[in-house]
């Protein structure tokens, strides 16, 4: 499992910002597919950036496995129900017209068990005509971040280098990123977190989803058809 928990005070600065790219690609697809909703949880929300944008549009909640990142959500939204959790078995002990688990956590996740163990568990927690919708980085992503050189960015006074390594098969991808992160008394402390990702063919996804949802729904950013080249996947799947 990764963990994020050295990661979650830098979260919002270094990724956050993709935020915006997701609501405006999303938010179309939740409108079409659960038109009535009125609740929505995140699963794996991390921070609680995307969640956080659709607080005046639904009830929402969210849990994550990291407590620092969940943390970070409870300082930003004091009054939202978020929980550390696991996706792939959790217990909310209520249902929801919709479920997101965005910007590819779910290829966190260790073996494709408990990805299935995490589909059960949202489909657990939907209403009936409720909607999962999940992002997936796939092979063609892992090519693309493989033959990346090392990235260093500044941000404020703080400084992060992030480098690929290679997995150990072309269905695994690993990034490594070190933080240089200035403390009140102007001092550095560098901060590491090693990110490990795995995917699986859409054919494998889309038959275990569709032993479960009623209807099932792929779709790739700007309208792109689905090739082997795609290199993010959306799955919408309703109850
Ligand atoms: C790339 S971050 C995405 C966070 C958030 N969805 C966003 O878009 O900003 C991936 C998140 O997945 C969480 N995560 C990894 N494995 C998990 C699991 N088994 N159950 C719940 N959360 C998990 C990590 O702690 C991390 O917060």
């Amino acid at each position: 499992m990764d963990n994020y928990d050295a990661f979650a005070p830098f979260y919002d600065t270094i990724l956050g910002v993709r935020k915006e790219r997701v609501v405006e690609f999303i938010t179309p697809l939740l409108q079409k597919h659960a038109p009535k909703a009125t609740s929505l949880l995140e699963i794996a929300c991390g921070t609680g950036n995307i969640m956080g944008e659709y607080k005046d549009t639904y009830e929402v909640a969210g849990l994550d496995l990291s407590p620092c990142m969940i943390k970070v959500a409870k300082e930003k939204f004091p009054d939202v129900d978020v929980r550390v959790e696991t996706m792939t078995e959790f217990d909310f002990g209520r249902s929801f017209d919709i479920i997101i688990c965005l910007f590819d956590s779910i290829n966190h996740l260790a073996s494709f068990e408990e990805w299935e163990q995490t589909f059960a568990s949202a489909h657990k927690h939907l209403n009936t005509g409720g909607i999962l919708l999940f992002d997936m980085n796939t092979k063609a992503q892992f090519d693309r971040y493989r033959g990346r050189d090392p990235l260093g960015r500044q941000y404020g006074n703080d400084f992060v280098i992030m480098e690929e390594v290679d997995g150990e098969n072309d269905m695994e991808s690993y990034s490594n990123f070190k933080i240089f992160a200035q403390g009140d008394d102007g001092k550095y402390t560098m901060h590491e977190e090693h990110l490990r990702e795995r995917t699986y063919p859409m054919a494998q996804v889309s038959a275990s989803l569709d032993s479960l949802f009623s209807s099932v729904s792929i779709y790739t950013e700007k309208g792109k058809p689905v090739s082997d080249t795609t290199e993010r996947l959306y799955f919408v799947c309703e109850k």
